[in-house]
């Protein structure tokens, strides 16, 4: 197995809009990135991923792209972002851009001048069809929409206004590894690609089955993994990412280990890891996510070791249990309660020895919790606003207080409340008015609170990535589960040649006892007060041997 400067990265994630704002207009921007560089460069990750940050209507915050070579007027300039990247280079931060090209938005040129005429030269850079089939759209209702002008149906696997590139046109592909090459030749270190495993369609466009309690068909099978995923992938490697020394993420869901490992094998030339989605599948229900189930932690254990046990001969994987897709981890898999600053860092401890590259979310490294919403007009997220619209509105499944709660446990604004920097008004995010709300509880989590002093969530997460980078066992090690059927342990080892490190981690709110004695000195805990086989609520320890 080979080294790579991107297997021994910590990745850290910023959600532009809601990360820090400059100006007082109550969104996050460059300029309020470039400020928090030291903050970042202290906790010491190697690389900063953006969220989109392109010109963008923002239907879906950024995941809409207007224009791939313009950013978005509410972040700020070109000049802003030249700024930031040479910025972060300075403070040792990579800059990973999030590359959407599975759609654009419905505001593109390229999709103005699409829908002008059946022969207009970019109509083909969609998928337009004169009969919709029955598949359903990933934020609800039909995945196809109807265009007067020029009576056809128009694909868009997510919102109406984000249509779905027609990557079967060569011209399609060659504009996007143009685009591609800009950025690039600009000096950026890599692209996280949204559900780039969905860019290649089965050309027959048939109907899917229809799963229960949908009123849609599921397209998936039809949408993800194509017939010509690996042959585009290839292409665009040899048209771009081979020419530059870049991380690359794919954004995967819905695809199986032995499906994922082509896309990541080096002898392939593809990407280097993609995003998996199995262990965050874990708590939905009968309408999708929106549930109050809570996710088992056997399962949860077998989900994660299918994929670092897949990728252990060749291939990467990625480790992260939050993003700006998914509620917050301490709520979620944790307790956002009593045991909050311990089962964050029991949390973090678990995920950051694992065999991969960890991925922080902006706000994990400080334990921020879900938000309690309790009005459908606190919510921003499109996702939740079609999904409360179809199941309380139209088919009343959730009444308004069932939904509020399932927003409130599984939505992804939970991820997207401002980053708490301080105990001043709006957690010092903005002097102005927050376009999402801030979650009342930046009075004692805030991120002023936590630097400084030695015990928190954020230096707990310094230590554990300082620990990675003292450590090729952390990076390379083997893994191997312990324990497997225990609901309350999370133990695994880690061996390296004559190394190994041993992880037992208490994820529940009650003693646990276990009979192991693992071998060497204790190489880091989130409570000192160590006794023997035991584990406190939500204690973890990690025992290291040379
Ligand atoms: C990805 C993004 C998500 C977005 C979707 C459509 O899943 O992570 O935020 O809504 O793609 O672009
Ligand atoms: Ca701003």
């Amino acid at each position: 197995m080979n080294k790579a400067w991107w297997k021994e990265a910590v990745v850290y994630q910023i959600y532009p809009r809601s990360f820090n704002d400059s100006n007082g207009d109550g969104i996050g921007d460059l300029q309020g990135i470039i400020s928090r560089l030291d903050y970042l460069e202290n906790l010491g990750v190697d690389v900063i991923w953006l969220s989109p940050v392109y010109a963008s209507p923002n239907e879906d915050n950024g995941y809409d792209i207007s224009d791939y070579y313009a950013i978005m007027s509410d972040f700020g300039t070109m000049r802003d972002f030249d700024e930031l990247l040479q910025k972060a280079h300075e403070h040792h931060l990579k800059i990973v851009m999030d590359l959407v090209a599975n759609h654009t938005s419905d505001e593109h040129q390229w999709f103005i001048d699409s829908r002008k005429s059946k022969d207009n030269p970019y109509h083909d850079y969609y998928i337009w069809r004169d009969q919709p089939n029955n598949w359903g759209s990933v934020f609800g209702g039909s995945a196809w929409q109807y265009d007067e002008n020029l009576n056809q149906y128009y694909l868009h696997n997510f919102a109406i206004k984000q249509p779905d590139l027609n990557w079967e046109n060569k011209a399609v592909r060659d504009d996007l590894y143009k685009m591609m090459r800009y950025w690039c030749d600009k000096g950026i270190d890599g692209f996280r690609m949204d559900v780039i495993s969905m860019i290649s369609k089965d050309q027959r466009y048939p109907d899917a089955p229809v799963p229960e309690g949908a009123v849609y068909g599921d397209p998936t099978p039809y949408t993800v993994d194509g017939p010509r995923i690996h042959e585009f992938l290839q292409e665009m490697n040899r048209e771009v990412l081979s020419r530059y020394d870049l991380f690359t993420v794919g954004e995967t869901p819905g695809l199986s280990v032995e499906r994922a490992l082509k896309y990541v094998q080096e002898d392939r030339h593809e990407l280097e890891m993609v995003f998996t989605f199995d262990h965050v599948s874990l708590d939905g229900g009968d309408y999708g996510k929106w549930s109050q189930k809570r996710t088992d932690l056997v399962e949860l254990k077998k989900a994660i070791m299918k994929w670092v046990k897949g990728c252990e001969n060749g291939g990467w994987n990625s480790l992260y249990l939050d993003n700006h897709d998914q509620p917050r981890a301490v709520s979620r898999f944790g307790d956002d309660g009593e045991y909050r600053e311990m089962s964050a860092k029991c949390l973090a401890l678990t995920l950051h020895l694992m065999r991969g590259t960890p991925y922080v979310y902006q706000g994990e490294e400080l334990g921020m919790t879900n938000y309690h919403f309790t009005s459908i007009e606190e919510c921003r997220d499109i996702e939740e606003i079609n999904a409360y619209k179809d199941l309380v509105t139209d088919r009343h499944i959730y009444s308004d207080q069932e939904m509020l709660e399932n927003i409130s446990s599984k939505g992804r604004d939970n991820a997207r409340t401002p980053m708490q920097w301080d105990d001043s008004q709006n957690a010092g995010f903005t002097t102005g008015t927050p376009w999402i709300n801030v979650n009342p509880n930046y009075k004692t989590i805030n991120a002023a609170a936590q630097v400084n002093e030695p015990n928190s969530i954020y230096n707990f997460y310094k230590q554990l990535i300082a620990l990675r980078h003292a450590h090729d066992i952390i990076v390379y090690g083997e893994m191997d589960l312990l324990y497997e059927d225990a609901h309350d342990l999370f133990a695994y080892t880690r061996s390296y040649n004559d190394e190994k490190i041993t992880v037992l981690a208490n994820w529940s709110d009650h003693e646990v006892t276990y009979d192991l004695t693992p071998e060497g000195d204790l190489l880091i805990t989130n409570d000192e007060d160590v006794t023997p086989h035991t584990l406190k609520p939500y204690q973890a320890v990690a025992y290291y041997k040379k």
